[in-house]
């Protein structure tokens, strides 16, 4: 049965949030296309993910040690300290939601050229030693950013967009998905409308807006 797992970052609501309304967007129309399927949505900006402590290092380094890998179900056997079993209790149930979907959805705004600290500490606590080897190179993933400035290419700013390459990296190095599989819908120029200084861009930033709509329309419906 398909399945969406579909995390928002942004530390705005709703309704002040580009990302989060772009994300639910998709969302709708994807389950719209399957009404029966699984669909889960995880608000690391309401509801954060804590950040990876020692326990979570030790455990790790730990089971990279091991010779052969070591299965999810046994890791937890690994753990030798209340402060492991405890970082692990944090950790595993995160790494099932993600084997569980199908589909993945990243709303992520831009914060200083790079990701939001709440989705990044959701990577960092996910990206735990072999956990993910050969087990999602059927999943899809959809990202849709949010930027208050312009990115796109042959534009000035393009070498500052810290976001699109170093999610790429990490969704097809450490993830082992595929790059085919992996769609970026971005929404430039969000604080054209209110910066003003970015009034010239009000404009390109409606046709960005527009487009990542109309993507994200299609996406859901592929
Ligand atoms: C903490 C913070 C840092 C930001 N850093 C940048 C930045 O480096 N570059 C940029 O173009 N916009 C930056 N912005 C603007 C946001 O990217 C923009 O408002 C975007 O629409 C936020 O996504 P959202 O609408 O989903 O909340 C920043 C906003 C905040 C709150």
């Amino acid at each position: 049965m398909p399945a969406l797992l579909h995390l928002d970052s942004s530390a705005s609501p709703l309704d002040r949030s580009v990302s989060r309304r772009l994300t639910a967007r998709f969302a709708l129309a994807w389950q719209a296309r399957h009404p029966d399927a699984d669909y889960r949505h995880r608000d690391l900006a309401a509801d954060p993910v804590p950040l990876v402590g020692a326990g979570y290092a030790s455990l790790g380094i730990r089971v990279e040690r091991r010779a052969a890998p070591v299965p999810l179900p046994d890791v937890h056997t690994l753990a030798t300290t209340p402060d492991e079993q405890h970082e692990w209790s944090l950790t595993h149930p995160l790494i099932t939601e993600l084997h569980a979907a199908d589909t993945l959805l990243l709303g992520v705004p831009m914060y200083n050229f790079t990701v939001p600290a709440a989705l990044k500490a959701w990577i960092d606590r996910i990206t735990f030693p072999g956990a993910h080897t050969g087990r999602l190179t059927a999943t899809r993933v959809v990202v849709v950013t949010a930027r208050g400035g312009g990115y796109g290419p042959g534009t000035p700013r393009e070498p500052f967009d810290f976001q699109t390459p170093y999610l790429r990296a990490w969704f097809t190095e450490h993830l082992g998905i595929p790059d085919a599989h992996l769609s970026f819908v971005h929404a430039e120029l969000t604080r054209a409308a209110d910066i003003p200084a970015l009034t010239p861009y009000r404009a390109l930033a409606t046709t960005s807006l527009d487009s990542a709509r109309t993507t994200l329309t299609t996406l859901a419906g592929a």
